[in-house]
């Protein structure tokens, strides 16, 4: 069964062809970062425009890089919440019309539960129930997962996502847009125990992260000593401690929640887990404690269209179908 994926939801214009929810016959992402690190954040309007200016090249090619064509395909699956209204609607409405027009069944999905199925588009693929930790630009949330789309929420962060904090850090050290690749590369050259950052707790709740004391202690930093910005170690170093706290806060939590859940299987995914300081940290103490990790690569971590069409397909499997009087939404 072939399911064509795509995803507008921010600023990655997107689209996939999936077969049977496991093989991945092309992906294409096309991002639009050069347009917004000017403005040092995701402009909604632009974003949406350039959704428009991108939507049909983008699905042609993943068409092509499939060596299928539209009548090929077996159903269509798009991103429908939550996300950047302006964006959402020019996906749904291209895969309204293909729909519509090629007689083929259209899937309504969600972008935090197709970040997870991304973790089935790898070879091997977790067994239900697990914990998935989505960790995204707009999300940090730690789900039991009992089937494709029977999740219950066990924790999230009380302020900001853990990508967001990544940007916003960014931000602070004149890195520019997007945060979390840049913060990456200069830590790698870093001592990640040159700076004392705070790995910030919520009393009583031990699956709630928190993420803005982090970025307020750099701020604080930069403000106290400006100079840091202007030694290159320093601002390895102050990348390194801050990717460190993050990674810190996120595993901690992980790892708790499967214990407190009695189970071995956590998938990690979304943007953040492109990362590799947190994927080697992960790696590192899965392996010691015998638990059972999938880390989709990093092109399935980031948004992208395959894992839309992995989850459509289980939804159209299901018999949940989207019809044309289907609506978007920001929200979860
Ligand atoms: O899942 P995603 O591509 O889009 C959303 O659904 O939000 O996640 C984007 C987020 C951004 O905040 C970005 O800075 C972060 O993921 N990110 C990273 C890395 N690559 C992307 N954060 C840390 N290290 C990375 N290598
Ligand atoms: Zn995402």
């Amino acid at each position: 069964m072939l399911i064509l994926g795509i995803e507008t939801s921010c600023d990655e214009t997107a689209a996939a062809v999936v077969a049977d929810g496991r093989t991945v016959l092309s992906s294409v992402v096309a991002t639009q970062f050069e347009l917004h690190a000017q403005y040092g954040g995701v402009v909604p309007e632009i974003a949406a425009r350039r959704h428009l200016e991108n939507i049909l090249p983008v699905i042609q090619g993943a068409l092509d890089q499939a060596k299928i064509t539209l009548s090929d395909l077996d159903g269509l699956a798009v991103t429908q919440r939550p996300g950047l209204i302006g964006a959402l609607i020019i996906g749904m409405a291209a895969a309204k019309a293909l729909s519509y027009t090629l007689g083929k069944p259209l899937a309504g999905v969600h972008h935090l539960q197709a970040h997870i199925m991304a973790a089935f588009l790898t070879d091997s693929p977790p067994e239900f129930p697990f914990v998935a930790l989505v960790v995204s630009g707009g999300h940090t949330n730690l789900y039991r997962v009992a089937g494709a789309t029977e999740m219950t929420l066990l924790g999230r962060s009380r302020d900001d996502a853990a990508g967001e904090a990544f940007d916003k850090v960014a931000k602070l050290m004149d890195l520019g847009y997007p945060g979390g690749v840049r913060i990456e590369a200069l830590a790698q050259d870093g001592n990640p125990a040159a700076y004392n950052l705070p790995r910030p707790r919520v009393h009583g709740e031990p699956l709630t992260f928190s993420f803005s004391g982090l970025k307020t202690a750099v701020a604080q930093r930069l403000k106290q000593h400006p100079e840091i910005l202007a030694d290159a170690a320093a601002r390895c170093d102050l990348a390194a401690g801050f990717q460190a706290a993050v990674v810190d806060s996120l595993t901690s939590r992980a790892w708790l929640s499967l214990t407190q859940e009695g189970c071995s299987r956590l998938v990690v995914c979304g943007g953040v887990a492109a990362n590799n300081r947190l994927r080697r940290a992960l790696q590192e103490h899965a392996l010691s404690a015998g638990l059972e990790l999938f880390l989709p690569p990093p092109a399935l971590c980031t948004d992208n269209a395959a894992m839309v069409a992995a989850l459509g397909y289980r939804l159209l499997m299901a018999g949940q179908r989207l019809d044309l009087t289907g609506d978007v939404f920001s929200r979860g």
